[in-house]
C-alpha cells in the first residue's frame, strides 16, 4: 500500500529482508592453548555483539536468544561441547573458565538486548517515534519534512514521579504515631473465614452484621461448615485474634488494612475502605489507658487543640464499648462557622471517628488467654474518614476513582 519515499530513510527502518552475511559458527578447536582460546572467545563475543545490535524487534530478539542460549543446540551448548568437553586434561581448567565467562556474557547481552527493545517499543508511542512511521505517500517531502527530524537539543520527556496515595499516607501517619508509643505492626488476610471475622470476636450466631446485607461472601462455600466459609473481612478486628493466637501478653499492635462491606456507594460510603485496628493486652490495662492513648493519637493527628469525647456504644468483642468523637476541626467545636451552622459536624461541634472498648473476656477464651489475669483495650478507625477530615475531601469515591487530577494534588 504505502510507497516509500526516495530519501531512503523509511526503507532502512522497514527493510526486514534478510541481508545474510556469513553467519558466525562455533569452530572446533585443535589448539587449546591460552592464546587460541582467547582468540576463539574474541570472535565469539564480537559475533554476539553484532547479532545483539541487529535484533530490533521482540520476535528477532527471541530468535537471537534461542540461537545463543537454546539448550538443545545453542551456541553456548556448542562451546561447552567443542571447547570444554573436547579439551585435553591439562587445558580443561582454562577452557572451563573461558566457557563460564562467555556464558555470563551471553546472559548479560541477551538481557540487555531485550531491555533495549522494550524501551524502544515504549518510546514509539511518543511523538518523536511516530514521526518515523508516518505514511510518506501523503507527504510531498518523501517523509523527511523538518518536523520528522529528531531535535536532540530539546529537553527529554520527564516521567512523572508517582505520589503516595492519600489513604495510604494517612494510614502510615497514624501507624507511625502508634509505633512511637511502642506498638508494632501486624497484618492479616483480606479474605477471611467466618470464624476470624465473626465467631471468635463473639458475634452471636444470628448477629445482623453477618448478614448478606453487610458482608461480601465468597461464592461456592456452602458445603463447608459455617466457620470455615470465606468472606471479605468487614473489619480489621480478625487481626486481633490472629495476633493473640501467635503471641502471649504483653501485646501492643496496630493492624492497618483493607476491608469490604456490601454498602451502596455514595459520598460517605464505599464497599472498599481501610481501617487501622489497635490492640493492647497486658496486666492492669484500664479504660483510662484507652482514653489517654486515643486522646494522644487524635492530638498527634489533628493538632493539640483537638478534644476527644467517649460516647457509650456496643461491639460484641468489647465491653464496655465506646465511640470516640473529636471536637470539630472546622468550627473548633463551636458548631458555628462564619455565623452559620457548621456543616461538617451538623452544628454539634463533634465528629465521630472511631470505635473502641475494653476487650470482652469472652474473646480471651477463644485465644487461650487467662481473662482473670489480663486485660486490654482495642480500637478500630476508618482511614478514609480521617483522610477526608485531614485533607478536606468531600467525596469518598475520589479515593478510588484513580483520577490523576485528584491524586496529583497530594504529590
Ligand atoms: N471493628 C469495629 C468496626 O469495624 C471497630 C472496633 C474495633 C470497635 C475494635 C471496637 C474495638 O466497626
Amino acid at each position: 500500500m504505502s510507497e516509500r519515499g526516495p530519501s531512503g530513510a523509511d526503507e532502512i527502518i522497514f527493510d526486514m529482508s534478510p541481508k545474510k552475511k556469513s553467519e558466525y559458527s562455533v569452530p572446533k578447536l585443535k589448539d587449546f592453548s591460552a592464546v587460541a582460546l582467547e582468540k576463539a572467545a574474541k570472535d565469539f563475543l564480537s559475533a554476539l555483539a553484532t547479532e545483539s545490535k541487529a535484533a530490533g524487534s521482540e520476535a528477532e530478539w527471541k530468535i537471537f536468544r534461542d540461537r545463543w542460549m537454546a539448550r538443545a543446540n545453542g551456541l553456548l551448548t556448542q562451546i561447552n561441547e567443542s571447547w570444554l568437553k573436547a579439551a585435553p586434561k591439562d587445558a580443561k581448567r582454562a577452557a572451563g573458565q573461558c566457557v563460564n565467562e562467555l556464558k555470563a556474557k551471553v546472559e548479560e547481552i541477551v538481557g540487555a538486548t531485550s531491555e533495549r527493545i522494550l524501551n524502544q517499543a515504549h518510546s514509539k508511542g511518543r511523538p518523536v517515534g511516530r514521526a518515523k512511521t508516518r505514511d510518506s505517500a501523503s507527504d510531498p517531502h518523501g517523509g523527511e519534512s523538518p518536523g520528522d527530524r529528531i531535535d536532540i537539543t530539546l529537553p527529554g520527556i520527564r516521567r512523572p514521579i508517582g505520589a503516595e496515595h492519600p489513604v495510604i499516607r494517612t494510614s502510615r501517619e497514624m501507624v507511625a504515631i502508634f509505633q512511637r508509643l511502642g506498638y508494632s505492626v501486624a497484618e492479616g488476610p483480606v479474605v477471611e473465614t467466618d470464624y476470624y471475622n465473626f465467631e471468635s470476636l463473639n458475634f452471636p450466631p444470628n448477629h445482623p452484621a453477618r448478614d448478606t446485607q453487610d458482608t461480601l461472601f465468597i461464592a461456592g462455600q456452602e458445603s463447608k461448615p459455617l466457620r470455615d466459609r470465606l468472606l471479605l473481612r468487614t473489619h480489621t478486628s480478625p487481626v486481633q485474634i490472629r495476633t493473640m493466637q501467635k503471641m502471649k501478653p504483653p501485646v501492643r499492635v496496630v493492624c492497618p488494612g483493607k476491608v469490604h462491606r456490601n454498602d451502596a456507594l455514595d459520598a460517605t460510603h464505599s464497599p472498599i475502605f481501610h481501617q487501622i485496628e489497635g490492640l493492647a493486652v497486658d496486666t492492669n490495662i484500664t479504660f483510662s489507658d484507652l482514653k489517654g492513648t486515643l486522646d494522644h493519637a487524635m492530638k498527634a493527628m489533628f493538632g493539640s487543640s483537638v478534644k476527644t469525647r467517649f460516647y457509650p456504644s456496643f461491639f460484641p468483642f468489647t465491653e464496655p464499648s465506646a465511640d470516640v468523637q473529636i471536637s470539630c476541626i472546622f468550627c473548633d467545636g463551636k458548631g458555628v462557622r462564619d455565623g452559620a451552622p457548621c456543616r461538617n459536624c451538623k452544628a454539634s461541634g463533634w465528629i465521630e471517628l472511631l470505635g473502641c472498648g475494653m476487650v470482652d473476656p469472652n474473646v480471651y477464651g477463644f485465644v487461650d488467654y487467662d481473662a482473670s489475669k489480663v486485660s486490654g483495650f482495642a480500637f478500630g478507625m476508618g482511614v478514609e474518614r480521617i483522610a477526608i477530615l485531614k485533607y478536606g475531601v468531600d467525596d469518598i469515591q475520589l479515593f478510588f476513582q484513580g483520577d490523576v487530577r485528584f491524586l496529583e494534588q497530594f504529590g
